[in-house]
C-alpha cells in the first residue's frame, strides 16, 4: 500500500469543484479499500482565490502546492473575472503554478474508449483502439521567449512580437519524458518541429536524433513537420505512439488530437518535471477541459476528465499502475452500460448527471 503521499487538491472554479467532487469519492474509495492513504489538502485557486485573497494564487497556496507530492486540479476562469488586469486573472494562478512548479512535460493522453467510437469526429474504424500521448513543453517556446511585446514603430504603425526559443537542455529534457513513456508504450516517438523554416526547430530535430543515439538506442525515432503532422492526425491516427512537440505545435496538435476521442469532458492531462535530489518527479494534473461556465452550476459537467487526471497522477506520481488500471477500466465499463452526461453523443443512452456519473463510477469500483 501507498503510504503517507501529500496531495494538494485545487478544485478552482466553475465546474471545476463539481468534478473534483467525483474524483474525492474515488479517493475515499482508493483508502476505504485499503489501497493507499493519503494526506490530503484542499486550496482554492482562479476566481475562488481572487474573491477571497485578491490573488488568483496566494504564496502559502503555493508553497503547499510545491511541497505536495503531486496537485489535483480542477479548472479556473469565468466572465466574473474577465475585467480584472492581465497579470492576475484566474489563469495566471494556474500558469504561476506551473512555472514555479517546474513542470515542463505536458502529457496529454488521445485514448479512444470502444463505447464511444461511434462519438468521434472520425470514423469509427479510423480511431477505434486509438491511444496516443502527446508530450507537448510547456514552459519555453514562444509563449514564453524573449524579446515580446507591441511596439509602436515610428510612422506610427504598431508591431507585435513574440519569439520562438528553445535551448538544448530545454530540448533533452523533454525529449527525455518522450522516449521514456515510449519504453513503456509502443517504443517510438514521433518529433514534430518546422526545422524547414525555423532554426529552433532545426535545433530541435538535432538535439532529439542526438539523444536518441546516445541514451535511447533501442526506441524508435522519426520526424515530422507540424503541418504534415496535423494532416496525419486527421487523417491515419493510429500511426502515432508517442508525439513531442514545442509549446505552440503541442497546444494546437494536442487539441486537434483531443478532439478525436469524443468529448471534452472525457480529457484528463499530467505535467511533469525533473527528477530531484530524493527521486521526486514534480506531478501536477487536471482535465484539459476549463470553468463552463455555459454549465457550471448545473449538475451536468461530466466528471471522468478529473478522475482520469486523477488515475494518471496515481500512474505516474505513485508508481500505482493497478489502481490507475482499476480505475480506467472502471471508467471504460460506465461508457459502456451507463447513461452518459449531455457532453457526450447519446446514442440513445439517458441523460445522467454529474453525481450519477460518479454513481455508476463507484459502483464500479466496489464491484471489483
Ligand atoms: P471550456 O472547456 O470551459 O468549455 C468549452 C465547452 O465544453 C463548453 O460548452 C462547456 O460546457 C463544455 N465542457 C467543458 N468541460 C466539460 C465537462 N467536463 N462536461 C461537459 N461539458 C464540458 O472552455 P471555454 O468555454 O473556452 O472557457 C471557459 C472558461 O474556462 C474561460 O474562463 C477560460 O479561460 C477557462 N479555461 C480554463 C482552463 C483551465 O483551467 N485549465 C482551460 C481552458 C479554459
Ligand atoms: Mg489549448
Amino acid at each position: 500500500m501507498i503510504a503517507n503521499k501529500n496531495l494538494l487538491l485545487m478544485p478552482g472554479d466553475g465546474i471545476g469543484p463539481e468534478v473534483m467532487t467525483q474524483a474525492k469519492r474515488v479517493l475515499n474509495w482508493l483508502q476505504e479499500t485499503k489501497r493507499a492513504s493519503f494526506n490530503i489538502e484542499e486550496e482554492l485557486v482562479g476566481g475562488a482565490s481572487i474573491d477571497a485573497h485578491g490573488v488568483p494564487l496566494t504564496d502559502a497556496a503555493l508553497a503547499k502546492a510545491k511541497a505536495a507530492d503531486a496537485v489535483l486540479f480542477g479548472s479556473v476562469g469565468g466572465p466574473k473575472w474577465d475585467k480584472v488586469p492581465f497579470n492576475i486573472r484566474p489563469e495566471a494562478g494556474l500558469l504561476k503554478l506551473r512555472s514555479e512548479l517546474q513542470v515542463f512535460a505536458n502529457l496529454r493522453p488521445a485514448k479512444v474508449f470502444d463505447a464511444l467510437a461511434a462519438a468521434s469526429s472520425l470514423k469509427p474504424d479510423l480511431v477505434r483502439g486509438l491511444d496516443i500521448m502527446i508530450v507537448r513543453e510547456c514552459i519555453g517556446g514562444i509563449y514564453f521567449g524573449e524579446p515580446r511585446g507591441i511596439e509602436t514603430l515610428p510612422n506610427g504603425e504598431q508591431k507585435g512580437v513574440n519569439t520562438e526559443v528553445y535551448t538544448t537542455h530545454e530540448i533533452q529534457r523533454v525529449g527525455r519524458v518522450a522516449f521514456e513513456l515510449a519504453r513503456k508504450r509502443q517504443n517510438r516517438v514521433c518529433s514534430v518541429e518546422k526545422a524547414n523554416v525555423m532554426e529552433a526547430g532545426l535545433l530541435w530535430r538535432q538535439v532529439m536524433t542526438k539523444l536518441k543515439a546516445e541514451e535511447f538506442p533501442d526506441v524508435e525515432l522519426s520526424h515530422m513537420y507540424a503541418d504534415n503532422c496535423a494532416m496525419q492526425l486527421a487523417k491515419n491516427p493510429k500511426q502515432f505512439d508517442v508525439i513531442v512537440t514545442g509549446n505552440l505545435f503541442g497546444d494546437i496538435l494536442s487539441d486537434l488530437a483531443a478532439m478525436l476521442t469524443g468529448s471534452l469532458g472525457l480529457l484528463p492531462s499530467a505535467t511533469l518535471g525533473a527528477k530531484d535530489a530524493s527521486g521526486r518527479i514534480p506531478g501536477f494534473y487536471e482535465p484539459i477541459h476549463g470553468s463552463a461556465p455555459d454549465i457550471a452550476g448545473k449538475g451536468v459537467a461530466n466528471p471522468l476528465a478529473e478522475v482520469l487526471s486523477l488515475a494518471m497522477l496515481l500512474r505516474y506520481s505513485f508508481d500505482m499502475q493497478e489502481d490507475a488500471d482499476a480505475i480506467e477500466a472502471a471508467v471504460e465499463r460506465v461508457l459502456a452500460k451507463a447513461g452518459r452526461t449531455p457532453d457526450i453523443k447519446a446514442e440513445g443512452r439517458p441523460t445522467i448527471s454529474t453525481s450519477e456519473m460518479g454513481d455508476a463510477l463507484i459502483a464500479e469500483l466496489r464491484a471489483i
